[in-house]
């Protein structure tokens, strides 16, 4: 069972239980880790318990229409359509329970780390970026990295289950306090505080947002908490092979996991369903929209990133059928309208 603290994050330290502690000794804590610190939205620092009712939706400030929350739901809730929930709030009622503490089994640390190799790092790196808002932290994967390569991380993430997960995991990973946020993508503005080099937001996760209307809110938010000469990076699952071929999902770059299967349950042009098995027959789900490529590049440039360079399996050059996931990596800094690449 997760015990709460209190964080409070200033400029440069960060505070646990009141002793305050200068952000470059964070990883040199010593003594008993509180389990899990979360920010909550309006920048109000509540205690959550993992037992407790909280608010499920932190742009809600308080009011909670459903009987359980999700931070203290363990079984994903479906209903008795699933192939009918397509809805961008369901996505705390997915990262819950077992889903959750399956997630890194899933995901293999240490496969997706040699996957992936410096990709991320270089596209960040070679950018002059310090500081990084890791949009969809999940069990805090990209976090741990970035903050393990000297990056000025904030790990944020809608689901405080997940977020938990990932402040467990950068103590456990290399011994790091991860600043974890608890924010919804459509009020980052509101509550995370400053502006980033970098926004990163990984694992297929933009595909939760089921609404045009929400994409746009998102994008919009992320386009706001960026520098002037910022850089967002999102990738998708390659969806077009999904819709047009039935194909998809041969490689492993992201679901490194060699004992699971992630296998589509439902797809239409509205879902994308994938059940996750797991050696010990336990399944899980997750709800998504079946995001095109070209349409994620155009909704980008509506909200004026300039430069749109899109990687196909972490590559430059690919047949548009091939690659799983595409990474879009999306420019603020404005350039003449010729320089623009032709969609
Ligand atoms: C597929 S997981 C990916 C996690 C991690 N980036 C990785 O690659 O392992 C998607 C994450 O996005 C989060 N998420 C989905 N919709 C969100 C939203 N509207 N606002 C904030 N977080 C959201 C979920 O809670 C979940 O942790």
């Amino acid at each position: 069972m997760l015990a709460a603290c209190r964080e409070e994050r200033t400029s440069h330290a960060v505070r646990l239980s009141g002793a305050t502690v200068p952000a470059e000794e964070h990883s040199a804590l010593s003594g008993p880790v509180p389990r899990i610190m979360v920010m909550c939205g309006r920048n109000d620092f509540r205690e959550r318990s993992m037992t407790k009712s909280a608010n499920t939706r932190p742009h809600e400030g308080g009011k909670n229409e459903s009987t359980v929350s999700s931070i203290e739901l363990e079984q994903q809730v479906f209903g008795d359509n699933p192939t009918e929930v397509r809805d961008t709030d369901h996505y705390t009622q997915e990262y819950v329970g077992g889903m959750v503490d399956k997630w890194d089994e899933l995901i293999d640390w240490k496969k997706r780390s040699e996957s992936e190799g410096r990709f991320f790092i270089d596209q960040l790196k070679s950018r002059g970026v310090h500081t990084v808002l890791d949009a969809a932290t999940g069990t805090g994967f990209h976090s741990a990295r970035l903050v393990e390569e000297g990056f000025d991380t904030v790990s944020a993430d809608g689901s405080p289950q997940m977020l938990a997960k990932a402040f467990q995991n950068g103590i456990d990973y290399g011994g790091n306090v991860l600043r974890v946020v608890n924010a919804d993508w459509r009020w980052l503005n509101r509550d995370v505080h400053g502006e980033f080099d970098a926004i990163i937001c990984l694992g297929n996760s933009f595909t939760h947002l089921f609404s045009e209307h929400d994409r746009r809110k998102a994008l919009a938010e992320f386009y706001a908490k960026l520098k002037h000469d910022g850089v967002l990076i999102i990738d998708q699952r390659n969806y077009d092979a999904v819709l047009d071929n039935g194909s998809g999902g041969n490689r492993t770059y992201y679901y490194c996991g060699d004992q699971v299967s992630a296998k589509p349950d439902h797809v239409d042009d509205g879902l994308a369903r994938y059940k996750y098995t797991f050696p010990d027959n336990s399944e899980y789900f997750l709800n998504m929209y079946p995001l095109r490529k070209k349409y994620l590049r155009g909704l980008m440039r509506d909200v004026g990133f300039q430069k749109i360079d899109t990687y196909g399996d972490f590559q430059e050059t690919y047949a548009e059928s091939e690659p799983d996931y595409f990474i879009h990596v999306a420019e603020k800094s404005y350039r003449d309208p010729g320089e623009l690449d032709a969609e």
